[in-house]
């Protein structure tokens, strides 16, 4: 069917895997797959990766996570959002790790012990700076406590979450680390043991090698692009995705002629203007028409006019083009190359929103199975 077209190179995602494992001296990865990995498609990357040997995922959700279960997921599954009580007795049922992030969690958790005498498991998260889940710091010494007395609640890991791990000034960054380890010391102290200490993000395996703990627990850089470009990007790591559009007619117009709404986009010469069909609905980053470009056959071509919500206009000049071939919107393949973290710095977005955005009628398409 002819429409825009996400082709998800699972090849370069396991290859990715190894390169960041390597990196990291072998450390598990706990593959982040939240919001379709990240618009990659959540089971198809897990179920590759878990072929490769991962042996944790994290998603936001719980239905995410049921998600994975009914795609054959095995392996440990982490939930990053707030725990609830609908979801108690499925989170048991189908071995999904949840997160504890609230002194509340605990009632939650007894109350449904006493009615049903089990404990899901869960993770505690120690909030260290990013002030959004997490049990603050100047708590942890009382959650610790109450864990402690709660032995039947099944504690497997502790986490906390950087807030600027990716940016150039890691000041703060390093202090969340030392507030996370004075964590670990107190309950180390009180003779508390967690299978599972984990903090690293993308921005983290880059920037802090020193916050690798037991598991390190990413998503961006396993999709193969740089969380900033604040980062050493010291690693080889290749696009997983690439989007193109499809060419659905050319036409020649005359210097002068207006494209798209608005009319604000006027050739200055006569030129070749080529309708792609793919938009904003489908995933195409809208203000990237403003100095944006596509690749056609290794070449770049600005884009005219304003992005509309199934379709673009691009200026083809007099180069020859051909009705159903595919341009490249970003990703990389052979001579054709536009990654995403250009595109993200030009419109002052990041990779994680443009690699999410992709929806719509966007059909995704998975090579190398
Ligand atoms: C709690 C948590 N951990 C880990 C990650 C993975 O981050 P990244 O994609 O930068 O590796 C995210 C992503 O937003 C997250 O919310």
């Amino acid at each position: 069917m002819v429409g825009p077209k996400a082709y998800i190179h699972l090849n370069r995602l396991i290859q990715n895997y190894r390169v960041i494992k390597k990196h990291l001296g072998d450390s598990p990865i706990m593959a982040v797959v939240k919001a379709n990995g990240y618009g990659h498609g959540a089971v198809a990357c897990a179920k590759a990766l878990e072929e490769e040997g991962c042996r944790f995922f994290a998603v936001f959700t719980i239905d995410e996570a049921l998600e994975l279960r009914q795609g054959g997921i095995q392996s440990d599954i982490l939930i990053f959002s707030r725990m609830q009580n609908d979801f108690l007795a499925e989170a048991i049922d189908q071995n999904i790790i949840l997160n504890m992030s609230g002194l509340d969690d605990f009632e939650l958790l007894n109350e449904f012990y006493t009615q049903s005498g089990e404990s899901p498991l869960f993770h505690l998260k120690i909030d260290t700076g990013m002030s959004r889940l997490g049990i603050p710091f100047e708590d942890a010494g009382k959650v610790l406590k109450t864990l402690s007395e709660n032995p039947h609640l099944k504690c497997e890991g502790i986490y906390s979450h950087y807030a600027t791990a990716d940016e150039g000034e890691l000041n703060y960054a390093e202090w969340q680390l030392e507030q996370f380890n004075l964590v670990l010391s107190l309950a180390k102290e009180m003779g508390i043991e967690f299978k599972y200490r984990h903090f690293s993000n993308s921005g983290s395996v880059l920037n802090l090698p020193n916050s690798t703990f037991d598991i390190v627990r990413i998503g961006m850089i396993l999709y193969g692009a740089f969380p900033s470009d604040e980062v050493p990007m010291d690693i080889d790591i290749k696009p997983v995705m690439e989007f193109r559009g499809p060419i659905v007619e050319t036409r020649r117009v005359k210097a002068g002629t207006k494209v798209s709404y608005g009319g604000i986009w006027e050739s200055d010469k006569d030129t070749t203007i080529g309708v792609i069909q793919t938009g904003f609905a489908d995933g195409f980053p809208r203000p990237w028409y403003d100095g944006g470009y596509v690749i056609y056959k290794g070449k770049p071509y600005p884009i005219a006019g304003r992005v509309c919500m199934d379709q673009f206009m691009v200026d083809f000049g007099d180069g020859q083009v051909a009705v159903g071939d595919e341009v490249l919107i970003f990703g990389e393949n052979g001579n054709d190359s536009l990654h995403m973290e250009e595109i993200a710095q030009q419109i002052q977005t990041t990779p994680y929103v443009l690699a999410t955005g992709i929806h719509g009628r966007t059909k995704r398409v998975y090579l190398n199975k």
